[in-house]
């Protein structure tokens, strides 16, 4: 069974991800992970996120680098998302995922495209969204309790310019697939979404 997970960021996605996987007893793949080491390397690399050349050499960082703690940060975010829109990037990180996706006993992905692109035929779609102010607030509360100090507006303005980019570029763009269960969890504690989602997969499996 493939559960794919997508949409935008600070939804709550990862947290959903992450519990279905335990829940399920399946493996967990962040694929966010892997564009933030992309964009982290070619920071350490001095290179341009913006240069597809520079980008895509960037794919080939060490496995190391996905422990790296300053993959978690709102900066390697944007890089993360800046070196995302080259489709050469896109294409290297692609057989890693797909390879994820399709292990035998199945796996969870969490992402902007594994229902539309990494794994269309899975069985269990998930868009999970928020609105900006939502996003905002629990970003700012996640920073507050790591002793970092940012504005509210500042948090939700950065988050309008990653959604601007994840869903307007021309390759993969974020986007829920026609046959994935939307869930808003603006309004949803933790563990509110989390029920929520289990009951969709359940639906979406026929169980219920
Ligand atoms: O989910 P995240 O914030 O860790 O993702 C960081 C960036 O990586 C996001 O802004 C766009 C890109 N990304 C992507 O293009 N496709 C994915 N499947 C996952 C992330």
């Amino acid at each position: 069974m493939i559960i794919a997970v997508d949409g935008p960021t600070a939804s709550g996605k990862g947290t959903i991800a992450r519990a279905l996987a335990a829940h399920y007893r399946l493996p967990h793949l962040d694929t966010g992970l892997l564009y933030r080491a992309v964009g982290r390397q070619v920071f350490l690399d001095g290179g341009n996120p913006d240069d597809p050349v520079d980008a895509l050499a960037a794919t080939s960082f060490p496995e190391a680098l996905l422990a790296d703690p300053h993959l978690r940060s709102e900066e390697t975010g944007g890089l993360a998302s800046r070196v995302s829109i080259h489709p050469t990037v896109r294409q290297a990180l692609f057989e890693r995922q797909r390879t994820f996706a399709t292990q035998p006993g199945g796996a969870v992905l969490d992402g902007r495209d594994i229902g539309t692109v990494i794994a269309p035929e899975a069985q269990v779609k998930l868009f999970v969204t928020a609105s900006v102010e939502a996003r905002a607030e629990r970003r700012w509360r996640e920073m507050h309790e790591r002793g970092i100090t940012a504005s509210l507006e500042a948090i939700a303005e950065d988050l309008r310019r990653r959604d601007a980019r994840d869903t307007e570029r021309k390759d993969a763009p974020l986007r829920a697939a026609p046959d994935a269960w939307v869930l808003d969890t603006s309004t949803l504690s933790r563990d509110q979404a989390v029920a929520a989602a289990i009951g969709a997969v359940e639906e979406a499996l026929g169980r219920r």
